[in-house]
Formats: C-alpha cells, structure tokens, sequence
C-alpha cells in the first residue's frame, strides 16, 4: 500500500494531470507530391531543371493545438514541404476545412508554411512572376498539395487527445552560413555586437506530448532549402524534409516514410540571408587563374562573372545529397538533443490567434523617429538577376528565359511598364529592374496583399511572416514583438518568440534598412521598398494586443483577388505511352545481378509509362522487397532516402519511355534475399489510364 502510495505520487509529479489535460493536440502528414516529371521545378526558377523523377516525397506535415477548457480557441499549424506558402493554395485549404468544420477551421486559426525547399515541384503559385519558369500555373501540382494538406490537418483533427507542450532551445553552429555577409555588417555595430554570429543559431522546439508518450514536435531554425543544387532534377524535400523525416524514422523505424504516428515539423525561420552552404562560396572557373577561389566578398563573382560562384555544403567532396544529409542531420540531431533532455520549460496559458490581410503597396505609418513613411508598390531591383552563392536565383531569368519559353514570348510584350517617377523615388536607393507593382498584364506579377498572422500558445509566440526576413531583420522583428507583449502584460519575461516563414503569402524578402541600401540578392527583392521591415513591425505590434487572454480576433479583412480560375497554362499534358512492340509495361529491361554487398547499389530498369498519369499519392512508384518467410514485403519505398526514381523519354512520338531505379543498400541492412518492383500506370490512345507493375528477378544482399 505504501508502494502504491509513492507509486501514485510519483505519476503526479511526472505527470500533472493538470498540465496533461490543458491542451488537446492533434497531429497529421500527407503526401503532396506533384507531378514528378516533365515539370519545372520550384525554387530556383530555372527553365532548364525540369524534374526528371523522385527522391523523396514532399509531406504536408499539421499541428493543432487547442485549450482543452474551451476548444474552440485552438490554431492549425501547417508546415509544408515547399518552397514557400502562397495565397492561392492557401484559399483552397481554408475552403476545404472552414466547409468541412464549420467554425472550427478558418483563415484566422489556419497558418500554412513552406519549408522554403527549392528540390520540389513547380507552377503552384498564384502570381505571374514565379509562373514564368514553369510555362504557367500548373494545376495538378496545385491540386495535390491542396489535397495533401487537407489530409493532414483533417488527420490532426481526427486525432485530437489531451497532452501537454513543453520547449528548449539549442545551438546548432554548423548549420548554416550567411550568404550576404557584407549586407549583414552594414546593420549598426551596436546592434551587431549584440550578438555572437551574422546568423541565428539557435534552434528552438516544442515537445507535444500525449498520454502514453511524445507524439510530434514544432522546431524552428533558419537554412535555406538549398542544399540540392540547381542542377539536381529528382523531386526531394531538401535538408528540412530529410531532417523530418530521420525524425520520425528514429522514432518508427519500420513504418513507411510519411506513415509515422510521430510527426515531425521542422519550420523554417528568418531564413533570408542564410546558407546551408557551409563551406562557403567558391569560383567554379576552370582554366582560369581565380580557379577555386573563394568568391570576391562585395559582389560573390569570380573574375567579375555571378554564374561561376557556387556555395559548398559540407558534404561537397562526396555530392549535394550527401551536403542535404548532412545538414538536414545536425537539424535532426539538435532537435533530439531538446526532445530527450529530463526536463523542458512546460507551457502554460492561453492559445490564440490573430489574421490580417494587409494592402502593403502604400501602408503609410510613422517610424519610432516620428517621420511618417509609407511602403511601395512591389519591384525588383537589379541586385536580384545577379542571383546568390546558392544558385542564379529565384526567378533569374537574366539568362535563358527569354528565348526558347513559349511562356516568356507571350508575356514579354507587356515587359513591366516604365516605373514612375514616384514609384522610382519609392524605392530609392534601388534601381528597378522589373516594375512588377506596376504590372497586372495578364494578372499580378507580384502580391500587394499579404496576410500578417500570429499564434499564441501559452507562453508561446509564432509570427508567420509572408516572406524571407534576413537574420537582422528577423530579430528586430521578434525583438518588438517581445517587449509589446511585455509591456502590455499579456506575457512575462519567459515569453519566446519564433518567425515561421515563408507563409502564406510569399513576397520575396525583407531587409534591414541598411541591408537595404547595400542592394545585394535580398535588398534587391525587398519588394515594398526601404520600409518594408519597419512597416511589418509596425503592423504585427498593432496587432499584439489580441493576443490577450480575453481578446477577440479582428475581421481578416479583404482578401487577395483569386488568380487560380483562369490562369496562364501552356505546359502539355500527357499525350499516351506506348511500348516498342516485343515490350510490355513494366517488363524490366535490366536486371539485377545475382548478389550485392552492404553500401553497394542496385541499379535496374524498367519498361515504363509516365508518372504524370497518377501521381500515386500516400502510396510508391517502387518498393524493393524483402523475401521474409517466403512472402514478399516492402522493405523500402520510392520516398526512402536510398531509393532514387529517375524516368526518361526514350520516343517522345510514340510515346515510349524508361525507368532506372536505384537502391544504396545501407550498411544496416538485413541480409537475405530481395527484389525491386516496379509501380506505373499507362495511357492509351484513348485516353484510359490502366495500372501495371514489373518486378525483377531476386538477388541476395549479404
Ligand atoms: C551540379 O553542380 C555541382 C556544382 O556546380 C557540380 O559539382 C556537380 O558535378 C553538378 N552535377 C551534375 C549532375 O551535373
Ligand atoms: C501505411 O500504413 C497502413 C496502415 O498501417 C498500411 O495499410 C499501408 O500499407 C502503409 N503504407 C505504406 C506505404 O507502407
Ligand atoms: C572586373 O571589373 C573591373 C571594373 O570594371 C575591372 O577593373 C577589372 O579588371 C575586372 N576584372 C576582371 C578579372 O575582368
Ligand atoms: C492596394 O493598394 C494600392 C495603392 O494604395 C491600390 O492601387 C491597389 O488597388 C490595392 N490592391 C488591391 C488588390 O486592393
Ligand atoms: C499613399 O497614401 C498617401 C496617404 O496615405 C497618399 O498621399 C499618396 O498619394 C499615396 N500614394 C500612392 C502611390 O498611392
Ligand atoms: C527617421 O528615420 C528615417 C529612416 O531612417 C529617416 O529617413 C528620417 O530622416 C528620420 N527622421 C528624423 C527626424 O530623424
């Protein structure tokens, strides 16, 4: 009895049920996977990388977090493995769960970001500017990430139970650089020596715990999505998705990636001028003297040339999926190290949130000086077709894109018309390159209306900004909010305050004034001008205050016009795949050989059919089966690191077609005897799409 007695005390202090019972959390993941062929790619805006097959799956990965006492007051945290949350997919999912949970669900309590990956597929934003790679807005991409995310959040509510939140923080050094250095040091010295690093090295994570043990996390640190170069063409998720998915493979090893209870969100912060290139930025210039030497400081070129710069990632000797790994590993490893420390900070309190849309082409406000400012419509500046040390850059289409892209012809008639004298004056000192504020030929170019939202739970703050706010500018921002909050009293001193970003809405960048001045990549893609940091501190601090505990949410306002029922579509679709005659789909072209060892690859070949005709989503294109017992069971799927999917066109009129997929056995794997099979769907001449499947002959793995 005495035992019983302790036994009983020692539950209550491990676990109060109090703190137990102040949430209800729900967690959720779906697959929101396009098509992974024949379609540009989203990120880097680069004509040229089309995708070509699949590495990893993109997951639409949701969080809610509800007061157990009065669930109504709850936010949906949605992070989204790609490049950047936008108005329009945003729509869609706000639609389909304010329809589908009235009252429950809505643009105030629904936040959407992107992972800021740059290896997923394109063509699902809403505004002219991103659509000019991918021949136009790109409607089955759009529609599976809508309906992925809704599968996850409908998931997460389905799977609300009682738990508690805690949070830590910890410093992760390697994982990430600054790629604009020289913008960063012109910020004040004062300000500077305030910290220790030109980048945010801290990461913080909330543990969501349920009843019998740890059922997901939110992490945020900022790295760009960069670590799979420009030139890659496999589908993947970049170091977030790796890092999310080591997580929850760590915690559920034998499930399917993407088919885990345990959902990991790695979120992405004020990522603007960071770089997951560690090594630094180095000349690719053969043959000449500059060969291999680090980039020039001022400009990143290499004898006066952007195009041969490259940033190096820590696995740059071996490959970029080995860099991927690498830094999507110290994101896993750093949030391990918080999830498994004996005790977090639990958090207590009150969950809210707060939506506005705000027209940022003319908000006029006054800066704490006392000078009254105001916005501008969007523009890009020169600064920006000169592109990063990641790559040429978001929507570089300096090169390239104007011969050859049936997209680009169309549209170039009505080239961004001559900016105003005001609108020049607006955004001085930047010299504008596209005056896309100015430009609603054939629709927006830019966004003038973004959303502005804010999540509180307990003692925790989450700005979800539209766009990629330098490190500078993300302290800045979280450092007003913080002491608004303080000096209201809504919270105290241990009040933490996080940017999840790009959600949303994505317009572009967001500078530090003097950041600004200097106009490298992230100063010219300032898109509302020298103000634009000043003008959002000033509108989310306006908004502190209904992060009360007893405050109401304000109306969103009005929203974006929607730019998705006719957009510009050129890309083709899927005419029919055939097979040389002797062939049949799926019939495998090459085989395996008879016998593999650990960290070996096997390397087949299939006869196939495009993707584009089911995107298989929640299921695979691929498994490599393992013979157990004498029945055949997946032992990986086509969204496993080590598996890789890559399809070529081998008669583009008769519609023939190859896959070659590869397995790197990794050294932990069982020896024995396997397969690889193969998973497509054709279509006929008239238009019926039929399932088929191949598989290979067995092999042993010893
Ligand atoms: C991709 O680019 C990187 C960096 O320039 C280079 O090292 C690598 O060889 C390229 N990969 C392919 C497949 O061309
Ligand atoms: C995912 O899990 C479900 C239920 O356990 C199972 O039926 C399904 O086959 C799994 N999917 C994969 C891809 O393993
Ligand atoms: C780069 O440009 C500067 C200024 O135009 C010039 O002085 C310099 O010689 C150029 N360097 C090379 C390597 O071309
Ligand atoms: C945003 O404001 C600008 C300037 O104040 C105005 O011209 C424009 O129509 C507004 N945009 C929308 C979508 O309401
Ligand atoms: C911006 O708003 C101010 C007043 O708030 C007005 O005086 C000015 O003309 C506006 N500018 C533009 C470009 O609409
Ligand atoms: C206030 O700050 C702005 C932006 O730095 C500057 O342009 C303006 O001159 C300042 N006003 C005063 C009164 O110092």
């Amino acid at each position: 009895m005495f035992a019983a007695a302790l036994y009983a005390a020692a539950l209550v202090t491990l676990y109060p049920s109090a703190a137990l019972a102040q949430y209800l959390l729900g967690v959720g993941i779906g697959d929101i996977t396009g098509p992974v062929t024949e379609t540009n790619m989203m990120g880097y805006a680069d004509t040229a990388q089309t995708d070509t097959g699949l590495h990893m799956r993109q997951r639409s990965r949701a969080f809610i977090v509800a007061e157990s006492a009065n669930p109504s007051n709850r936010v949906l945290l949605i992070n989204s493995d790609i490049a950047m949350g936008d108005s329009g997919i945003r729509r869609a999912i706000v639609a389909k769960l304010s329809a589908q949970f009235p009252g429950v669900y809505s643009d105030t309590n629904i936040g959407l970001v992107g992972t800021h990956q740059h290896a997923g597929v394109g063509g699902y934003l809403e505004n002219l500017l991103p659509q000019l790679t991918s021949l136009g807005f790109v409607r089955e991409t759009y529609d599976a990430i809508v309906a992925g995310t809704v599968k996850a959040a409908v998931d997460a509510h389905n799977s609300l139970a009682e738990g508690s939140l805690s949070y830590g923080t910890t410093d992760i050094l390697q994982g990430n650089i600054n790629r604009s250095p020289s913008a960063y040091l012109a910020n004040p010295a004062d300000e500077r020596a305030k910290y220790d690093h030109d980048q945010d090295k801290t990461m913080t994570v909330v543990k969501l715990k349920g009843a019998s043990g740890d059922r997901g996390l939110l992490s945020f640190f900022p790295v760009h999505g960069t670590s799979l170069y420009q030139n890659n063409t496999l589908v993947s998720s970049d170091n977030k998705g790796m890092a999310a998915y080591l997580y929850e493979n760590y915690v559920e090893p034998n499930k399917a990636p993407g088919n885990t209870s345990f959902v990991a969100g790695f979120i992405q912060a004020n990522v603007g001028d960071t770089s997951p290139n560690t090594l630094g930025a180095y000349c690719n210039s053969p043959g000449k003297p500059w060969d291999g030497q680090q980039c020039e400081f001022y400009h990143s070129t290499c004898g006066n040339n952007t195009q041969e710069c490259h940033g190096r990632g820590p696995g740059f000797q071996v490959s970029d999926f080995k860099s991927n790994y690498m830094i999507g590993d110290y994101q896993f490893q750093g949030a391990k190290t918080i999830m498994e420390q004996p005790s977090l900070n639990s958090i207590a309190g009150s969950v809210r949130s707060v939506h506005v849309y705000i027209n940022m082409s003319n908000y006029t406000f006054t800066l704490p000086n006392g000078t009254t400012t105001h916005t501008c419509k969007p523009a890009m500046g020169y600064g920006f077709a000169g592109g990063t040390t990641d790559g040429p850059g978001l929507f570089d289409f300096k090169q390239g894109t104007t011969s050859g892209n049936a997209f680009w012809d169309i549209v170039k008639g009505a080239v961004t018309p001559e900016p105003s004298a005001e609108q020049k004056a607006c955004h001085a000192p930047k010299p504008i390159l596209l005056n896309t504020g100015e430009a609603t030929f054939p629709y927006d170019w830019q966004p003038s209306i973004v959303n502005i939202q804010m999540f509180r739970m307990g003692q925790l703050v989450v700005l979800l900004v539209p766009g990629e706010f330098t490190t500078m500018a993300g302290r800045r921002l979280r450092e007003a909010i913080k002491a608004k909050l303080v000096a209201q009293g809504i919270l105290g001193d241990d009040a933490t305050v996080v940017i999840a970003g790009p959600s949303n809405t994505y317009s572009h960048y967001i500078t530090t004034r003097e950041e600004y001045g200097v106009q490298r990549y992230e100063g010219a893609s300032t898109i509302y001008g020298p103000s634009t940091l000043d003008a959002f501190i000033d509108i989310y601090s306006n908004l502190v205050s209904y992060l009360g505990d007893a405050a109401a949410s304000p109306s969103s306002g009005t929203p974006p016009p929607d730019l998705t029922q006719n957009p510009l579509s050129l890309r083709t679709g899927v005419l029919w795949d055939n097979t040389p005659s002797g062939k049949s789909f799926g019939q495998v072209l090459t085989g395996p050989e008879a016998s593999y060892t650990k960290g070996s690859t096997v390397s087949v070949k299939f006869q196939a059919a495009t993707p584009r005709n089911n995107l298989r989503l929640e299921r695979t294109f691929l498994t490599v089966d393992q013979q157990v017992n004498g029945n055949w069971v997946p032992y990986r799927t086509d969204s496993h690191p080590s598996t890789k999917y890559r399809w070529a066109r081998t008669n583009g009129l008769l519609g023939h077609s190859e896959v070659t997929i590869t397995w790197d056995i990794e050294s932990d794997a069982p020896s024995g005897t396997y397969r690889v099979s193969y998973y497509g769907d054709s279509k006929s001449w008239t238009g019926s799409i039929s399932a088929f499947s191949g598989s290979t002959s067995s092999f042993t793995v010893a």
